[in-house]
């Protein structure tokens, strides 16, 4: 039943009537149904094939198949071992990572391949996060363009670098739902939506594994870190996770069953405990969840040495325990850890493990080498490599990538003129100031993979090649963290001889953002808040660019700053991609994946949330409560409930207004609902379509992603104050109207209820169409009996 609900959300994907958006580089490489790669995974001859190599494997051989190590750059703690070559000559590893050259993927092959008694081929695997060499804008970044091709379409070039350099295995993409900003890996997801994620989870899939998974330009993906790993307690990295069984069901796992839905060859188990029970060590989510509900025939892959944590965890207490109860969980490989590889024959032998558990497990891992054309072409053509890299098309989908990533957040006027940007060809001097101004090592982000600062074209070249070294004063300020007060003094300098001050401020990377990195203050680091005040005081008009791996708190910036602009890590094509933004070539497009939050203390933080019982309504929450009606809410005495910026938000150089919300009913059966949601003949007709007139009011060209929303009241389970739906993003000329259709199917309706079943109810229901979620008109409708 759980298969339907991803497979009917496609379907309703496939409903949504898209108006038409503009035209997008063509890729040579065409990207797969989700059909033709699930199939490759499992076809009657290549299972034959598994069989058949299976028998002729030794118990230790078996065991080596499901042993993997860092060969290369460390990325967490090892296990001191070096002697690689011996035991995969003697069949004792079945996969490497960190390797990153077709040269060395190629040694390690021959091995594997002309001195191991079956030569059975070597999986490589590699961190190839958001691009290979073209590093394109963080994920975090990358899904605040709210385009599940663009997405796809990066992917492939990844996927076409990463095998290029003999690597045919992505840890990527992480799925993570992500809803406190202080978790530093927020950077590396989609953000807090489980709609979207879904969306964007289905897209990486279907660029990294292409049309055929053996093809030599495709990699296997790894949807990751199953489960719940982005709601780690406080924010605070590989921290203890509770999440009810309803709460996993409806808001964590959509992502990652999309994921598998849509081929990924592969899964990573988390490094968190999970109600208790270590992700690396749980039948639950394991084997019920992923093997029994949705039929996972790939590998599961542990995360770095996790099957060892489960000793820290405390549910083991040596390393034959621990590997015992990850691999009987349903972990078939041990990343780094070696506990397989010293206890797997062993608990075999003794009868503790059973041999055809083992035989399973291997049989995940031959599949997946078979799939991927491994046996046949085990090599990687070292010829292929260089050329590979940085090609002229993938260079500009990284620019056109790291435009549409931008959220503009604020855009004011200054001294009651126009809005500050964009700026025009006439806006003279500019003062361009900051510590990440002419960085080139931060801008490509957390697991920058192979991307290297020189590849990056900075804000400062490219501002100075726009506008002539003339125009522009260039001042770092201070350091992201440190800095002195004569740097402070010679950017207030630049910034007095100058007409307008671009300010590139943010954290950096990977220090602050991404793995290991969670915060508990979330203002900007550092000097920089002071640097920014005293620059404000200057009187001049200021534009703050934040480069951020999460929103920051920022309360003084965002009331005195006229123009302010997320720009996350955009990657590669950061200077470009912000120059011609700043000047209006490119509009900004993005919007929010995560919601803003005004100050630390309101995390976690998302949109998507229950009402409660005492739901603050009509309170004016901006100051303390007065009396027992305002106190005795569900309130910050101290805070606001509201984000300072909604799930959804980001402006454009245009404005949209929206009209016109139609419905086409107003009633629907609960019970014929569920007829098409989980009888034999689901359709893919829409149960409702609804739709609104959206008008671009203003004088220049602009894409306007536009949401769908949905609420549900009088149900078994209480329900979030709005789901986010559907989205479409479509391209509007100036002056231009447009309809825009959505049309929901019954998984629009359905929810976990409280059986846990996916199921419609009767209730009331309210839907907007709107261009942030926390905004627009809305139309209800009826589901009865
Ligand atoms: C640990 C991280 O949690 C995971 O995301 C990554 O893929 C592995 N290390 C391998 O580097």
């Amino acid at each position: 039943m759980a298969n339907l609900l991803i497979r009917s959300a496609v379907v309703a994907c496939l409903l949504v009537c898209c108006q038409p958006v503009p035209a997008q580089t063509k890729l040579s490489t065409s990207i797969s149904s989700p059909v033709a790669v699930r199939s490759s995974l499992s076809n009657a001859a290549s299972e034959k094939k598994v069989e058949a190599l299976l028998q002729k494997m030794k118990l230790e051989e078996k065991v080596g198949q499901l042993v993997q190590y860092s060969a290369g750059q460390p990325t967490g703690p090892g296990t001191g071992r070096t002697d690689y070559e011996d035991m995969i000559r003697k069949g004792e590893v079945g996969a490497l990572f960190n390797i990153t050259t077709a040269r060395q993927v190629n040694e390690y092959q021959r091995v594997a391949m002309e001195q191991s008694r079956l030569h059975i081929p070597l999986l490589f695997g590699l961190d190839v996060i958001h691009g290979f060499r073209t590093e394109f804008p963080i994920p975090l970044g990358l899904a605040s363009a709210w385009d599940p091709d663009l997405v796809a379409r990066t992917a492939r070039v990844a996927a076409r670098e990463t095998s290029a350099s003999g690597v045919r295995w992505t840890f990527s993409p992480m799925v993570d739902i992500a809803r406190d900003a202080r978790w530093g890996r927020m950077a590396e997801g989609s953000g807090e939506d489980p709609y979207l994620g879904a969306a964007l989870a289905r897209a990486y899939v279907r660029g990294y594994q292409g049309e055929r998974l053996d093809a030599p330009d495709s990699i296997a993906a790894c949807p990751k870190h199953f489960v719940g790993y982005g709601a780690a307690e406080g924010g605070r990295d590989y921290n203890s996770v509770e999440i009810s069984e309803h709460t996993l069901r409806q808001f964590y796992l959509p992502p990652f069953h999309a994921a598998i839905d849509a081929g990924a060859a592969t899964l990573m188990s988390s490094f968190n405990s999970l109600n208790g029970v270590p992700a690396s060590a749980s039948p639950f989510t394991l084997k019920q969840i992923l093997r029994r509900e949705w039929g996972f025939a790939g590998i599961v892959d542990s995360d770095f040495t996790s099957v060892a944590e489960l000793v820290a965890h405390g549910i083991a207490n040596d390393g034959a325990a621990a590997a015992r109860k990850a691999f009987l969980a349903g972990v078939d490989m041990d990343m780094v850890s070696s506990l397989y590889h010293e206890n797997l024959e062993h608990l075999v032998r003794s009868g503790e493990v059973p041999e055809a558990a083992v035989d399973e497990a291997v049989r995940h891992v031959l599949r997946i080498k078979f799939a991927l054309g491994l046996f046949e072409q085990p090599y990687a053509d070292e010829t292929r490599e260089a050329g590979a890299m940085l090609q002229p098309e993938s260079l500009s989908l990284a620019r056109t990538a790291a435009e549409r990533s931008f959220v503009l957040l604020k855009n004011a006027g200054f001294s009651a003129g126009a809005p500050v940007l964009p700026l025009s060809a006439e806006s003279g001097v500019i003062a361009l100031v900051g510590p990440l101004a002419d960085d080139s090592k931060d801008m490509l982000g957390s697991w920058a993979g192979q991307g290297r600062p020189e590849d990056v074209i900075t804000l400062r070249t490219a501002l100075t090649q726009r506008v002539g070294a003339d125009h522009v004063r260039y001042a770092k300020g201070t350091e992201i963290i440190g800095g002195s007060d004569e740097q402070s003094a010679e950017a207030l300098k630049v910034a007095e001889q100058s007409d307008v001050v671009i300010l590139a401020l943010g954290e950096n990377a990977p220090e602050m953002t991404g793995e290991a990195a969670s915060r508990a203050h979330l203002g900007l680091p550092g000097r920089q808040e002071q640097l920014l005040e005293k620059i404000v005081a200057t009187g001049k008009p200021v534009v703050l660019l934040l480069f951020s791996g999460r929103p920051l708190t920022l309360p003084w910036a965002l009331e005195h700053v006229p123009a302010v602009l997320a720009a996350w890590f955009p990657g590669v094509q950061a200077g470009p991609a912000l120059v011609r933004t700043v000047f209006g070539e490119a509009n900004p497009s993005g919007k929010l994946v995560v919601s803003w939050p005004r100050s630390v203390g309101q995390e976690p933080l998302y949109y998507d949330a229950l009402n409660t019982g005492r739901p603050a309504v009509n309170i004016d929450l901006t100051r303390p409560p007065k009396n027992t009606e305002e106190k005795y809410i569900s309130r910050y005495i101290d805070e606001q409930n509201s984000p300072q910026f909604p799930f959804g938000y980001g402006l454009s150089y245009t404005e949209f207004r929206y009209g016109n919300l139609q419905i086409d009913k107003t009633q629907l059966s609960a019970k014929s609902l569920n007829h098409n949601l989980h009888g034999g003949e689901r359709t893919a007709s829409a149960a409702i379509v609804v739709s609104a007139e959206i008008t671009n009011t203003g004088t220049r060209p602009g894409d306007e992603t536009v949401q769908l929303y949905v609420q549900l009241r009088g149900t078994s389970v209480a329900q979030p104050v709005r789901a986010l739906s559907g989205f479409q993003r479509v391209g509007f000329a100036p002056g231009e109207t447009k309809k825009v259709t959505f049309a929901l199917g019954a998984e629009g309706f359905a929810f976990w209820n409280e059986q846990n079943k996916f199921s419609v109810e009767p209730a009331r229901v309210t839907l907007w169409i709107s261009p942030d979620s926390s905004r627009g008109s809305e139309a209800t409708l009826q589901i009865t009996d």
